[in-house]
């Protein structure tokens, strides 16, 4: 079934000028981008993000990370989109994601992990609500989506 979830490049490919060789996986694998957003995320916004690890002890480094500098939002849409999308970024700790993934290719750190993606189609809503109004997001129709079987 055709999923949205939510992505974010954080600060950290940003930095290291990662973004179209990210985007471009996400692209090749046929998934379809229907909403981007380029800012410096606020606190406030970081907070509410990540609210279920606010008693974790990384919490406050985690926040002072993802508000260090632009990252960028994005929705993509795919079937199964939700659980594909963490397989292609990998597992938290970059020294420990499989080769193939973008941190197991990318990275060697957990906080500078490169990607944020939902967790589950419950989390994907809420974060694509908290940083897309329904109107920031495109509906349309991919040319190949026919012929790739992706149309449902
Ligand atoms: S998961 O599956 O991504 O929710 O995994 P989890 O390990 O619970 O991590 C939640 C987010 O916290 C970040 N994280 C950390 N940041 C800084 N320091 C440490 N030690 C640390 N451990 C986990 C991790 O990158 C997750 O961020 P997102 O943006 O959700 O990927």
């Amino acid at each position: 079934m055709s999923e949205r979830t939510f992505v974010m490049v954080k600060p950290d490919a940003m930095a290291r000028r990662l973004l179209g060789a990210i985007i471009g996986r996400y692209e090749a694998k046929g998934l379809k981008l229907v909403g981007m957003k380029f800012q410096v995320v606020s606190r406030e916004l970081a907070e509410q993000h990540y609210v279920e690890h606010r008693d974790k002890p990384f919490y406050n480094d985690l926040v002072g990370f993802i508000t260090s500098g632009p990252s960028v939002a994005m929705v993509w849409e795919g079937p199964g989109a939700v659980d594909m999308v963490r397989a292609m970024n990998g597992v938290t700790n970059s020294t420990k994601a499989a080769p193939g993934t973008i941190r197991g290719d990318l990275g060697l750190a957990t906080q500078q992990n490169l990607v944020h993606a939902s967790d589950s189609l419950e989390t994907a809503e809420r974060e694509i609500a908290l940083y897309f109004n329904a109107s920031d997001l495109c509906e349309y129709t991919m040319p190949d989506e026919g012929w790739l079987g992706i149309l449902d």
